[in-house]
């Protein structure tokens, strides 16, 4: 094994200690183990030769400078899901960093800055990609609401300083690593994959409002059960993705109030995550699910209602980064792969403002927002390999 490779698998084991739950790895945006992320990264990147600062969004940011003022921006998240693997996002940025030790000693042109998101997967308040969104300079109110800010504050950071965040006009790409999340690399036995888009997503939040009632004493017939409703329509979006190719939908997090066994619930929060690689059919189908929704709380007496958190729509990767990623990858010995994300990634917010390439490293099992989740050290290696070809070709 690559001492490099195993730095960086050991480096990720010991950052998803940093955790808000004792035993498992969950960090989501601003909590308190992101300090303890910000100081052990922070500290590697001096250590690497970087100036390191957090900006006002809680983004964690080192700079090596090179000989040009030209700027490769190598990212990812370091918030995870709840329950968590200790790869999805924060690999890509401790590659990054990996990459810029590596290119000590080297003459290189061009500068590097390695950025850790604080915020990609929208666990805390529903809403993904707070800290790429800051970096393109894309947040809005409808992003920083008065909780969002809170946090912002509660962690010691000004709101006021989010401007600052934006891009480096000196940018002039962006590269992601990420694990592939799914089965495809290892099915066909690679390494490496050249992510070629991102699907879009939306996200919503969907209610039903029944009436809370005592559990013993209320006969079946007149009840308005909102979890009744809302499992009716959880199974309709099941039935519905699967019957239309291509389309993901998922019911993920659900509230229940009051939340007790005695009591008829009165009330249901449910997210619907939709996914599909044509924007049109995603949002169509989001629209559909929302309207069956309504269908099913008439007839049940509840009153439905619903908001979106977010339509993003699904972006192509950057055509001249994509075939450079794709001649550094062959140029250290590795097949070529083009595929579509089926995730999202910080990638996707980026895109729209500067060209933008995407690296997938093979999931053993294709297991991911999973404890088990996990990296193979031969294909780390061929990532820090292909990623210092292409940093030097950029
Ligand atoms: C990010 O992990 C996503 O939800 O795709
Ligand atoms: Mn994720
Ligand atoms: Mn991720």
């Amino acid at each position: 094994m690559s001492e490099r490779a195993a730095k960086v698998i050991a480096f990720c084991r010991d950052l998803a200690v940093c955790s808000e739950e004792p035993g498992r790895t969950t960090r989501t945006f601003l909590s308190p183990p992101m300090r303890d992320v910000h100081r052990m990264l922070g500290e590697w990147m001096c250590r690497a030769g970087m100036e390191v600062s957090i900006d006002a969004a809680g983004n964690l940011r080192g700079v090596r400078r090179g000989h040009s003022k030209r700027r490769l921006l190598i990212a990812s998240h370091l918030d995870t899901v709840p329950n968590a693997g200790a790869f999805d996002g924060i690999l890509g940025v401790v590659l990054g960093v990996a990459l810029v030790e590596a290119m000590a000693g080297h003459e290189s042109g061009i500068t590097v800055e390695v950025v850790g998101f604080s915020e990609e997967e929208g666990v805390r308040f529903g809403i993904p990609f707070i800290g790429s969104r800051a970096v393109a300079g894309t947040l809005d109110e409808t992003i920083l609401t008065p909780p969002v800010l809170d946090a912002i504050r509660a962690f010691g950071l000004d709101p006021g300083g989010l401007p600052d965040a934006r891009l480096s006009p000196d940018t002039v790409a962006y590269l992601e690593f990420h694990i592939e999340q799914g089965p495809v690399l290892e099915s066909l036995g690679l390494p490496l994959g050249i992510v070629d888009g991102i699907v879009g997503q939306s996200r919503l939040s969907v209610t039903f409002e029944g009436t809370a009632n005592h559990a013993g004493t209320t006969p079946m017939a007149p009840r308005k059960d909102a979890l009744a409703a809302a499992a009716e329509w959880i199974c309709h979006i099941e039935a519905f993705a699967a019957a239309k190719p291509g389309l993901v939908a998922t019911a993920g997090a659900i509230t229940v109030e009051p939340n007790a066994a005695n009591v008829i619930p009165g009330m249901v929060r449910v997210s619907l995550d939709v996914r599909h690689a044509l924007d049109e059919i995603r949002r169509g189908s989001a629209v559909d699910l929302v309207h069956a929704a309504e269908r099913i709380c008439e007839r049940r007496g509840i009153t439905p209602g619903h908001s979106q958190l977010l339509d993003q729509p699904a972006v192509i990767m950057d055509a001249v980064l994509r075939n450079k990623l794709a001649s550094s990858v062959e140029a250290v010995g590795y097949p070529v792969h083009h595929m579509m994300s089926g995730a999202g990634h910080d990638a996707m917010i980026l895109a729209p403002h500067l060209p933008a390439a995407m690296l997938f490293l093979r999931s053993p099992g294709g297991v991911s927002h999973h404890p088990d989740e996990s990296v193979i050290a031969a294909d780390v290696e061929a990532a820090i390999e292909a990623g210092l070809r292409f940093a030097n070709n950029v």
